[in-house]
């Protein structure tokens, strides 16, 4: 006999997990099925978390190697201890998946470990991680089963010489020459952390600009701050082929738009070109899920499939593949299953990628907004000219607001800079509120803080900055 839920979540990562833990707490008879041995999926295991604790590593460790001196703080025989390393990323991975599993206890959300497929509108097979099977029955079924990378044809994964973002997280000795292919989110992040760790990086972009869709702007001066820390970037570059040795990798380059070929060669290449829904063993095309001409699964705006009673949210529908996206609409669809009447505010979704400076952004790019032919009005503030960022002793990017040019409402906020991803959340939520620049000018920030750059952006919109 097949157990009957309420809800029934296939996919355990921050979209599915999230939704199971609120629909626990609405009271809903909820199960999450996942295959992965722990979790998290994605973002804990093997995305957001291990970067960002490898980033945390290697900045300090380059701190220590080159900004302390500046600070007066003289230190003797500073040395890398990857394993260790590696060894404390682990840990944080782990102390989190077992976190997700206290929550799911707490929320009374059961957690069957396995393989699902959708067999009807309402059933589940899942092939059980310890062998056999379970079928089980659920009112609503969430598909949140995420994304998977995007393979390069002729630079085939092996984990140890090409690599993905999941090799690049583990490697156990610092390349020499570490070669990333494409200039996004995870290329610029992991070829941050190997180049503080003593790497040669070079990236290998097929267009003529790195982060395509940032602000363009605010990717140019990224450009010029990586430049600057050692990075060599060959854009309008594409990868034909790739050919290894016990050595390392030799990369066939072209240009992008045809010509002579060139060779380079790596120690490790990094294929980072971007990531694909995953629904491979789902059923979803057998009982007829409507999917897009990029494989992602239609939804409406409940995120509601074709199918009556099957629901898709995060990585696997459209929209920015980011985390916070996939933790809102798990919540939210959790409480529409529960008679609710949420909403996710697609406009005012911060996305942040945690180089040192950061760079983070909230609503239209510059690019955006003269394509739509909305009239806006731009305010900069350095943080050259903020207090706080000198006292700290870094000084490098700015702040960009972008404004109606009419109503003064907050359209876009465009930050690179240190702790950029944190200072993002009060230009999300002014533009929540539908603020004005004026609203942000007239909110007092607290001194000395890297935020005020944030206010002075705000009277630059108006026109008049205090301190520049
Ligand atoms: P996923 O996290 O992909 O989870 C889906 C889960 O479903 C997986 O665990 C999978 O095992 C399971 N599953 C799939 N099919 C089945 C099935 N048939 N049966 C059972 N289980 C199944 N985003 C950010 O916002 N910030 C960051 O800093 C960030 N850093 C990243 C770094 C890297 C290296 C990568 C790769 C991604 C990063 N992301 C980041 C993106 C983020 O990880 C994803 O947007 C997020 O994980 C999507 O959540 P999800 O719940 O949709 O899917
Ligand atoms: P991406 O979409 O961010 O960047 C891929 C890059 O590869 C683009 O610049 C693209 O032009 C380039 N490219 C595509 N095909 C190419 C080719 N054949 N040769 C050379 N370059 C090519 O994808 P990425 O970095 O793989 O990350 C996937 C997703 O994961 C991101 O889009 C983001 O949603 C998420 N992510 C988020 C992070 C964060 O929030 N900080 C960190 C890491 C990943």
């Amino acid at each position: 006999m097949s157990e009957k839920f309420d809800v029934v979540i296939i996919g355990g990562g921050p979209g599915g997990y999230v939704a199971a833990i609120r629909a626990g707490q609405l009271g809903l008879k909820t199960a999450c099925i996942e295959s992965r041995g722990s979790l998290g999926g994605v973002c804990l295991n093997i995305g957001c978390i291990p970067s960002k604790a490898l980033l945390q590593s290697s900045e300090k460790y380059e701190e220590a190697s080159h900004s302390f001196a500046a600070h007066g703080i003289k230190l003797n025989g500073i040395g890398l201890d990857l394993p260790t390393m590696m060894a404390r990323k682990d840990k944080v991975v782990t102390d989190l998946t077992k976190g997700v599993e206290f929550l799911f206890r707490k929320n009374k959300v059961t957690w069957i470990k396995g393989k699902a497929r959708i067999t009807a509108p309402g059933k589940i097979a899942v092939a059980l991680t310890d062998g056999g099977s379970q079928d089980v029955e659920a009112t609503s079924i969430i598909v949140a089963t995420g994304s998977d990378i995007v393979p390069l044809p002729g630079v085939e994964i092996d984990e140890k010489q090409i690599v993905s973002s999941t090799g690049a997280l583990s490697l156990a000795k610092v390349p020499e020459h570490f070669v990333v292919i494409g200039g996004g989110y995870i290329g610029l992040e992991m070829g941050s952390v190997w180049r503080r760790l003593g790497s040669k990086v070079t990236v290998v972009e097929f267009l003529d600009r790195i982060t395509p869709g940032m602000d363009g702007e605010t990717g140019k001066q990224l450009q010029r701050v990586l430049t600057k820390s050692g990075f060599e970037f060959k854009l309008g570059t594409k990868v034909v082929g790739a050919t290894k040795n016990k050595k390392g990798v030799t990369l066939q380059l072209e240009p992008a738009t045809g010509g002579e070929r060139s060779e380079l060669t790596a120690d490790v290449v990094l294929v980072a070109i971007g990531r694909r829904p995953y629904t491979d063993g789902l059923g979803l095309q057998e009982i007829g899920v409507a999917l897009d001409n990029r494989q992602r699964v239609v939804v409406d705006s409940g995120y509601q499939t074709n199918i009556p009673g099957i629901y898709a949210i995060g990585d696997v529908i459209p929209g920015p593949m980011l985390a916070h996206k996939a933790e809102d609409e798990g919540a939210v669809l959790a409480e529409i299953l529960a008679g609710q009447k949420p909403h996710v505010n697609y406009d005012a979704i911060p996305a942040v990628i945690y180089t040192w400076p950061e760079v983070a952004s909230v609503g239209k790019t510059e690019e955006e907004l003269k394509t739509a032919g909305i009239a806006y009005k731009a305010g900069k503030f350095p943080f050259t000219a903020n207090d706080r960022a000198r006292a700290n002793g870094d000084t490098e990017g700015f702040v960009k607001i972008l404004a109606d040019a009419t109503t003064d409402r907050v359209l876009g906020v465009h930050i690179i800079g240190p702790d950029a991803g944190t200072m993002i959340a009060e230009a999300t939520m002014a533009m929540e509120y539908g603020a004005s620049a004026e609203d942000i000018a007239r909110t007092t920030h607290a001194h000395p803080t890297l935020n005020e750059s944030m206010k002075e952006a705000a009277l630059a919109v108006e026109g008049h900055p205090l301190h520049i």
